[in-house]
């Protein structure tokens, strides 16, 4: 079977990258991550990159009029590498409509909560774990969803979940979630490659093998 595109969007050190080219390439997903692609010139992603042998495009903002001309350069060179899915793994940018749409239901991101709680605009990275552990929550964990035109908002993929009852600040809360993200995002992008996602509305069902459903 041919190995599907990817091409994974990150931001900062990347250990969500690293953990989805080493599932590739242990658990033989019949994927092959063919590009990085990074707003960060200073992002630890690329040197994960550069140790893989993953080739990588960085996408300077300054280096742009606007967010549409700096959309329109990644989906050229995303159609040139003919990339199939996109992995959102710490990307600190909305992804333009114009990727959105010709990416419908093929993009996922990783967020570190349960949403739809603790999400959307200004959540991300540990503002996410701060505002957890102020509001007291029992529990945390990590979310994978379907990426549309609006923060952390599509269809949600996987979810699991973590006790932070007993934390005493918002650092043991990030350890403890990116464990999770670390597991539950190559499995979900194993189930996107596949094509064992049955998008609903807001549901996702996971199907035990294409088009065949669980039960
Ligand atoms: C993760 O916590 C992820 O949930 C969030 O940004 C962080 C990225 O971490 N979107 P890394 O770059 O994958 O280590």
């Amino acid at each position: 079977m041919e190995l599907k595109q990817v091409a994974v969007f990150a931001s900062g050190r990347g250990s969500n990258f690293r953990h989805i080219v080493e599932k590739i390439r242990t658990d033989s997903v019949q994927a092959r991550v063919a590009l990085l692609i990074t707003n960060n010139p200073d992002a630890g992603a690329l040197k994960i990159a550069r140790d893989y042998g993953i080739p990588a495009r960085i996408f300077p903002p300054v280096d742009f009029p606007n967010s549409n001309s700096y959309n329109d350069s990644i989906l050229e060179v995303l159609v040139a590498k003919r990339i199939e899915y996109i992995v959102l793994a710490g990307y600190m940018r909305l992804v333009g409509s114009q990727i959105v749409n010709k990416y419908e239901n093929r993009i996922i991101n990783i967020h570190p909560a349960l949403l739809p709680a603790f999400g959307g605009k200004g959540m991300y990275g540990h503002h996410v774990h701060e505002a957890v552990f102020e509001s007291g929550v029992k529990f945390s964990g990590a979310t994978v969803h379907i990426v549309d035109t609006k923060y952390d908002n599509g269809p949600i993929v996987l979810q699991d979940v973590v006790s932070i009852a007993d934390v005493k600040n918002a650092d043991e809360i990030a350890e403890k979630v990116l464990d999770i993200e670390h597991r539950i995002f190559p499995e979900a992008l194993r189930l996107l490659v596949e094509q064992r996602l049955r998008i609903t509305g807001r549901r996702v069902e996971v199907l035990k093998e294409q088009g065949i459903a669980e039960n």
